[in-house]
């Protein structure tokens, strides 16, 4: 298997120390792992990033640069706590807190300004993929979000379906999406990528998140459009987690 970016998503979940005890015990792995913590976190873990077993993502950035934005974490402040990358756009985000195309889009470029690089969460819900408007909910978003960046090449894409993230999900036996969607929307994303930004697009690197756990993660793995995973629930126990980038 080619090498794999793996992203922990801790979301509102664990600890200081459990985050201390989940990097001590975080297996080596020859895919490039990455944690997404919370803010709170990120100093406690900066310095277990230089043992180098991972690096580090914030869940979000504002899209300011500086000054009067109570509550707000800069790109800045970012880097200067050890973030090498940072989550944007997550579905989370668009819908608890209404963020829009065109914050996410600032977001972005801080972000690059400060030599962060960014992960571009984007993805259709429940409704638009009923109505069979995956590739119409995916294109906005990504036009929204890559709005006058002419150097795309620091970002990563997140193909994360609303519907097959595990929170959203109400029955109790979860389902990633299928191998066939997964592809399809992958294709679909490289295509608008290679429209956008010409042929060098082709090494832009599209993950896919919703519902990845040990069992499926091989298998969504050995999809070569997929190039990693953005994890959630699974990333919250050391040991499926380790399974995950043990793969
Ligand atoms: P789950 O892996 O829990 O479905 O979460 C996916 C996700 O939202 C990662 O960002």
């Amino acid at each position: 298997m080619s090498k794999k970016i793996i992203i922990a998503n801790w979301k509102m979940n664990l600890s200081i120390s459990e985050a201390l005890r989940f990097a001590k015990n975080l297996a080596r792995s020859t895919n490039q792992v990455i944690v997404a913590a919370p803010f709170t976190f990120l100093a406690s873990l900066r310095d277990k990033v230089k043992r180098g077993d991972f690096r580090l993502a914030a869940q979000d950035v504002s899209e300011f640069e500086v000054g009067a934005y109570t509550g707000d974490v800069s790109a800045k402040m970012l880097k200067e706590v050890g973030c090498s990358y940072c989550l944007v756009g997550h579905s989370e985000r668009r819908i608890y807190h209404h963020e829009t195309d065109s914050q996410i889009n600032l977001k972005i470029k801080n972000l690059l300004k400060y030599k962060i690089k960014p992960i571009l969460c984007i993805g259709e819900n429940e409704e638009q993929k009923a109505r069979g408007q995956m590739s119409k909910a995916l294109k906005e978003q990504l036009l929204g979000a890559l709005a006058q960046i002419s150097d795309p090449f620091q970002i990563i894409i997140a193909y994360e379906p609303v519907w097959a993230i595990s929170t959203f999900q109400k029955s109790a036996k979860k389902k990633a999406a299928s191998e066939k969607d997964i592809v399809l929307a992958h294709l679909y994303i490289r295509n608008l990528l290679v429209q956008f930004f010409g042929k060098k697009a082709g090494g832009i690197k599209i993950l896919y998140g919703g519902t990845v756990n040990k069992k499926n993660s091989a298998e969504i793995f050995s999809l070569k459009q997929v190039d990693g995973a953005l994890v959630g629930n699974s990333s919250l126990k050391i040991s499926d987690f380790n399974a995950i980038i043990k793969q």
